[in-house]
């Protein structure tokens, strides 16, 4: 099985940005402890700060990966772009927040991509993405 995640905007700064927020582990020591609970799962990663190379790797694995984990930071809130790329590709979209984003600034509780994807995980620190892998795998 192939999974690919995709990080957005701020996402880069993990461990670093906010961390009453968003905790002070980076992604990649996180990384790698998914990939050694995973074994049997091919875990990709990719971050971007830009909107259309979200939208771009969407459409490139977005026909042949067995699921994408889907935190799209601040583009989540607004970006129409992105909830149609999501609805373009056959590949099922979890989307996933670290924080949980209803108990935040109220700009934070409308989604543009939640309608597209096939699932929503937030509020549970850097877990979250555990928890939407774990939901793609039983959902396969
Ligand atoms: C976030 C929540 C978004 O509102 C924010 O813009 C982010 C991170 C989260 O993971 O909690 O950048 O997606």
């Amino acid at each position: 099985m192939r999974i690919q995640i995709i990080n957005g905007p701020n996402l880069n700064l993990l461990g670093m940005r906010e961390p009453e927020i968003y905790g002070n582990k980076g992604f990649d020591g996180y990384l790698q402890e998914l990939r050694s609970a995973y074994p049997e799962v091919q875990i990709e990663y990719y971050q971007s700060n830009v909107e259309g190379e979200l939208i771009n790797k969407l459409h490139e694995v977005g026909f042949s990966c067995d699921g994408i984990v889907l935190n799209a930071g601040a583009y989540t809130h607004y970006s129409i772009a992105l909830h149609d790329a999501i609805k373009a590709i056959s590949s099922p979209v979890v989307e996933v927040h670290i924080s949980n984003v209803h108990q935040r600034e109220e700009f934070r509780h409308h989604s543009a991509i939640s309608a597209a994807c096939v699932g929503v995980i937030c509020g549970f620190g850097l877990n979250s993405y555990r928890l939407a892998i774990e939901a793609l795998v039983a959902e396969r």
